[in-house]
């Protein structure tokens, strides 16, 4: 089994797939993905719910068209989120099913829409409260020796769900909210205790979904005039800076955005850069 840290300048992530009409159809699609691997990218994360299934239905459809791709690319898939729209109960409620067979279910779901015999990382997508430990030890590590995936991982776990199930499955990574605007991990001792962990860190939304106010637009457009990069860079270069080097995800599937993610992916910003731009986006001094 390869529990080797994906080692890449972003991830792509594929939660926003369907909003891109220049990559409606499997052709389009398949040069994009062509384009990324001879970029250097080749990390692409999927979730079972985006799109209902979709996301992960169209970039199958592509991959059938050149299916020795596939080797050159690192898959991550995720579940257990249940979304309303796919609740069969009679309370159509959005919920998380952390059960054995929903989750191998899951996997072989995402299988089969990828058009792939193996995710390279399969990730809880949310601790669910009805988690229970021996279940999922159990489930995830069934699909671990079946080989349909190759490493598993959290996402949005807190230290108490990793560190129990830690102990149990090696796990390689947790997935968390983490931007400019999505501190708190950062505070809070997280990152050092995934490190500590052996987790590797990997920050979704880290442009916050483009939603950075006006002020904090400033002081990145302010520190990228002083270090010569453009405000995305330093945002994600600010990510990077972190304990663990988070390995942010990105969302936009425009091709700009991403060479721009490529070409500052060296930019290292010194501590009183940091804590400008952090400052700038709490609103508050560092205490
Ligand atoms: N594990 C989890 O629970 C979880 C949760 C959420 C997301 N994720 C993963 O994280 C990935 C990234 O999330 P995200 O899409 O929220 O990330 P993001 O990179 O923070 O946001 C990208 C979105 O922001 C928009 N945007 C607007 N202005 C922008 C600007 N100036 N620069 C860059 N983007 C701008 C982009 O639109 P344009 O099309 O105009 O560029 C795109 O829709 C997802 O695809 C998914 O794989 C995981």
């Amino acid at each position: 089994m390869n529990q080797k840290p994906i080692e890449q300048p972003v991830l792509l992530g594929m939660m926003r797939l369907l909003d891109y009409p220049q990559l409606a159809t499997p052709q389009q699609l398949l040069g994009f993905i062509e384009r990324c691997v001879e970029s250097g990218l080749s990390g692409f994360d999927h979730a079972n719910i985006y799109g209902l299934g979709e996301c992960e239905a169209r970039f199958g459809a592509a991959l059938r068209l050149q299916p020795a791709l596939r080797q050159q690319l690192q898959l991550i898939s995720k579940a257990d989120i249940v979304p309303a729209a796919q609740d069969r109960s009679r309370w159509q409620v959005k919920h998380y099913n952390t059960a054995a067979q929903y989750l191998t279910e899951s996997v072989e779901a995402s299988l089969s829409r990828l058009a792939v015999e193996r995710l390279d990382s399969f990730l809880l997508h949310r601790p669910s409260p009805l988690l229970h430990t021996d279940e999922v030890v159990r489930a995830l590590q069934g699909l671990l020796e079946s080989g349909k995936v190759g490493g598993i991982g959290l996402s949005n776990a807190e230290p108490l769900h990793w560190q129990v199930l830690c102990r149990e499955l090696p796990l390689r990574c947790n997935q968390i909210e983490l931007s400019l605007l999505a501190q708190q991990a950062a505070w809070d001792g997280r990152l050092q205790a995934m490190q500590a962990d052996g987790l590797q860190v990997q920050a979704w939304s880290p442009l916050a979904g483009g939603a950075f106010p006006p002020a904090l637009q400033q002081a990145l457009a302010e520190v990228g005039e002083a270090v010569q990069a453009t405000p995305n860079q330093v945002a994600l270069a600010w990510v990077r800076s972190l304990p663990g080097k988070p390995l942010p995800i990105l969302g936009s599937l425009r091709w700009s955005r991403i060479e721009e993610a490529l070409a500052g992916a060296a930019l290292q910003l010194d501590a009183p850069t940091w804590f400008y731009l952090a400052e700038a986006a709490r609103g508050i001094k560092a205490p």
